[in-house]
């Protein structure tokens, strides 16, 4: 049967790392104007990796998880995550631990969580002053970690409590603009050559860390007890078809994938709703209104609820998705998707970039138009911040439900603006994209 051929980008295998490591969204954007929606890039010493902004082909890999291995093709996070990392498993392994996972950051839990969030937000933000000015970012990642902490380890005080804030921000802080980021996709550079170097410390960061999430799994063990409900706690109790517990490396591991992908993420994203609400005047009244129709002291769960205030952080999230493209797909057998013919072996790269950026889908696209998503639903392969299939992110709800609380907390009482006014641009950090600078606000009143 007739198989189209697509297009692959001719420039040297180095160069197309450079510019990868450097601006993603620029070569994405760059090299889809050129090749349309399907196109393979080389990376030199990593491979080639088809690059997908086509909604249909991303629509029939979504639907056949089954003929794909993702954790094989996320090795690059191995030097951060570990190798028992729910990111790094593929078929049985992966369906169990996710099946171990899930609940706890679904569902009723959720609930659990909200009261928290809040508290959180306002506990941290008390501190601000009118006329102070601060970084988006870091006061959001404040946030968020603490969030992480009190729910994943169940965490709030202590020496080792107050070890692992500044640890894990220093740690991440290591790959904060392209250039340090280089270091993870240069595997030449990935060599432990004294406590002075980048990767050195690195790894020195990386077993402080594992020194620390080891002795809290081993204070965990002494109480043992699951009705504590945090992650940790619940993980810990859960027992495989042959009764063997999780392992302290497993646990480990796992812990700092949901540090990793927990908490910076959200914060980002946070950051970004800062930066458009303030923006646009009539973007703040509407979420205002919605937020004072409530009342005094609203249930979590309503905020959660409101219309506009969802919708903010969809469009948020279309505009700034926080990865570039979702995890990679290897074909495991010879596959047709969307017409195109892909040999076994192929790396499949969905890109959440090049399909929010659909003039078909989101015209205006460049636009921050929190209404289109009242006017019209999206497919799960037409909207996918959160990737999609079997790989979905795991704190999807736990994302959302923590970034309408923390906006909907400080928006109700605090009068913020941004103490610039030029366009902020996207810049890679690690896997990620964040606003360069983070977004400078200052506090100009209190509601
Ligand atoms: C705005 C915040 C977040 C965004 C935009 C985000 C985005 C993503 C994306 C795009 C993926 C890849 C999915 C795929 O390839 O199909 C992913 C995976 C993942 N995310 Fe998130 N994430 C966020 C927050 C979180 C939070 C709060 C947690 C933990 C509580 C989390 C834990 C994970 C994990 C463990 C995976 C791997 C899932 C697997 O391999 O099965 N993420 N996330």
């Amino acid at each position: 049967m007739f198989s189209q051929l697509h297009n692959s980008i001719t420039s040297p295998s180095w160069w197309q790392l450079i510019n990868w490591i450097a601006d993603p969204i620029g070569f994405q954007h760059k090299y889809s104007q050129k090749y349309g929606d399907i196109f393979t890039m080389r990376l030199s010493g990593l491979g080639s990796y088809v690059i997908i902004g086509n909604p249909q082909a991303i629509q029939e890999i979504f639907s056949q998880d089954s003929k794909f291995d993702v954790g094989r093709a996320n090795r690059l996070a191995e030097p951060l995550i570990g190798q028992n990392s729910l990111m790094l498993m593929d078929g049985d392994r992966h369906r169990r631990e996710r099946k171990l996972l899930m609940p706890s950051f679904h569902g009723e839990r959720l609930q659990a969580y909200a009261k928290q969030i809040c508290l959180i937000t306002e506990n941290l933000t008390s501190q601000w002053q009118i006329g102070e000015s601060f970084v988006a970012r870091s006061a959001m990642q404040k946030i968020s970690l603490e969030v992480i902490l009190q729910i994943v380890f169940g965490l709030s005080e202590g020496k080792r409590y107050q070890q692992i804030k500044p640890l894990l921000t220093a740690w991440l802080d290591m790959t904060d603009s392209p250039l340090r980021s280089s270091i993870l996709f240069l595997q030449f550079l990935q060599k432990d050559w004294g406590a002075w170097t980048p990767w050195g410390k690195m790894k020195r960061r990386q077993r402080h860390m594992h020194e620390l999430l080891q002795a809290e799994i081993e204070d965990k063990r002494i109480k043992a007890d699951e009705k504590l409900g945090d992650v940790l706690s619940l993980m810990m109790a859960v027992r495989d078809e042959d009764g063997q517990a999780m392992s302290n490396e497993e646990l480990t591991d796992e812990l700092l994938t949901i540090l990793f992908a927990g908490h910076e993420t959200t914060a980002t994203t946070l950051a970004w709703a800062f930066y458009q609400i303030h923006q646009y005047p009539d973007v703040l009244e509407k979420l205002q209104q919605e937020l004072d129709s409530l009342g005094e002291n609203p249930n979590p769960m309503e905020i959660a609820q409101l219309p506009y205030l969802t919708a903010v952080c969809q469009e948020t999230l279309r505009m700034y998705p926080v990865l570039p493209v979702i995890f990679p797909r290897i074909t495991k057998s010879s596959i047709k998707i969307a017409g195109y013919q892909f040999d076994s072996e192929t790396t499949l790269m969905p890109s959440i970039y090049l399909v929010h950026y659909r003039e078909d889908l989101y015209p205006n696209a460049q636009q921050f138009k929190p209404e289109r998503f009242l006017e019209r639903q999206y497919s799960p392969c037409e909207y996918l911040p959160f990737g999609g299939g079997s790989r979905r992110c795991l704190g999807y709800a736990l994302a959302q439900l923590e970034m309408k609380l923390v906006l909907a907390t400080i928006l109700s009482k605090y009068q913020l603006a941004l103490t610039e006014d030029k366009p902020i641009k996207l810049q890679r950090r690690g896997f990620t994209l964040a606003p360069t600078g983070g977004v400078r606000m200052v506090m100009t009143g209190k509601r």
